[in-house]
Order: C-alpha cells, then structure tokens, then sequence
C-alpha cells in the first residue's frame, strides 16, 4: 500500500527560535498512519535532528551531486547522511527556475541521492504558460523522463513525486481537485507503462502548490493523491498538523 506522506518546505524561512518552536511543536504528532517530513534550511538540520523525538523524518532542500572536494558553499549527500537526514527535495521549480537546474543535472541528483541511501522527492510541474498552452501533460511527462525513468524498478520504488504545478507554488491559487487528480492519474499510468502497475502502484505521488488546511482535505481524498509538500502552511505547526490529519 501507497504511503500517506505530508511534507514541510521551509525553504529560506525561520529564524532559530522559530525553527526550534516549530519542531517542538510538531515532534508529538500523534498520527501513526501518516508519514511527516520536514525539510529546513541546512543550519537547522542538526538541532532538528537532535530534538525532533522518533515521529519526524528530516530532509534536505538541497544538495551538491558530488561526494566531496573543492566545492565553496555546497554541501554532499554523505554530509547529510551522516547527520541523519533521510530525504532530499530534488527538481523543485525554484531550484529549476533561480538556479539553472536543468534535467541533466537534476538525472545527476537523483542518482547520487540514491547512491547514499537518500530518498529523492523528486519535484515536477508545468508553469502557467504551458497549461494555458494545453501542453502540461507532455511538459511534465519529459521531465520524468528526463531525470527520472532511466531508473531501475528497485530504485524508482525508493523515490517520492510531487506534482506542483509552478502557478500554484505561493500564489494561493490552488488547482482544483479534478486539476490534481488528472495529472496525478497520468503520472501513475506513465509509471506503469515504464515500470508495471505493482511499482506504479507502490509510489506516493505527492501534490504541492498552496495547498492548505482549508483545501486538504478534498485534495487528499483524489485516488492518486497520497499527500502533499506544503511550503506556506508548513511555517505554522497548526496548519501543517491539521493537513497531516485530513486524510
Ligand atoms: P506553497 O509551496 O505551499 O507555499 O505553495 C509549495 C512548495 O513550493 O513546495
């Protein structure tokens, strides 16, 4: 059975008291059905490990696809293994869009992610232009293709796909649940051409893109729909627990 997923983006919020409020806050989650990971900014990373109790699973939002060596300012996955982050945020629009990571490298990312046991979320989503185009479909199946479907059937089962549609991203403006769910579905039928139905079966297809405590619990009731990644709403503990609760 898919697991339920509901995962915190942070991205370049918080300060430390915040931070350190917000994990306390979070870490007694009493929902054992749903899976809860939360990805700060890297200097959080250790004091979230250290006191995020045994509920939470930490990821980063980033990563640098080298083991180690002469890289100024970045950061390998065997670092953030070994301080105990289990996931990794891989093809985020933003990371897409500011940072020129194009599918070559993001292909890259998800290779050395799972050569260091890490679990990709790997990120996809078309912008505003290439809905209104009625080419998201195709958009957001080369992207899978590009960086993640040369992946054996044991290594696509140990990763997470988000679908975030970039015009949802912080804009408030969430796609409609026939909007997610049809995007979602195709994601599974393009999995099953590639990999069989038990392995597109297996995969938590997460939706992201101002998702909320108001618009959850609809969202999360689509078939293909296992969970969200939550940017906003992942900075107020209530919020983010109430969208862990609503499926
Ligand atoms: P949002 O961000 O929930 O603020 O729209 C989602 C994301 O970027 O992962």
């Amino acid at each position: 059975m898919r697991k339920k997923i509901v995962a915190g983006n942070w991205k370049m919020n918080l300060l430390t008291d915040d931070a350190n409020q917000l994990i306390s806050l979070l870490k007694d989650n009493k929902n054992e059905d749903v899976e809860l990971i939360v990805f700060p900014s890297y200097i959080f990373l250790p004091s979230v490990i250290k006191s995020k109790g045994d509920k939470l699973m930490v990821g980063a939002q980033n990563f640098y696809p080298k083991d180690k060596g002469a890289f100024t300012g970045e950061i390998s996955v065997s670092q953030l293994s070994d301080i105990g982050v289990t996931h990794v945020l891989i093809g985020h629009s933003e990371r897409r869009a500011y940072f020129g990571e194009d599918e070559s490298f993001l292909k890259q990312k998800v290779d050395v992610a799972l050569d260091n046991t890490l679990t990709p979320v790997f990120c996809c989503g078309e912008p505003l232009e290439i809905r209104d185009r009625g080419e998201e479909f195709s958009y957001v199946k080369q992207q899978l293709i590009d960086s993640l479907f040369h992946l054996s059937i044991q290594n696509i089962e140990k990763c997470i796909i988000a679908y975030e549609p970039v015009w949802a991203i912080g804009t408030g403006k969430t796609a409609t649940i026939e909007q997610a769910e049809e995007m979602h579905k195709e994601i599974r039928n393009w999995l099953t051409e590639v990999y069989g139905n038990e392995t597109a079966q297996s995969i938590s297809i997460l939706y992201g893109g101002s998702c909320n405590a108001a618009n959850a619990k609809e969202l999360f009731a689509c078939e293909n729909v296992d969970g969200g990644l939550i940017g906003g709403a992942a900075l107020d503990s209530d919020a983010f627990l109430t969208i862990s609760n609503s499926f």
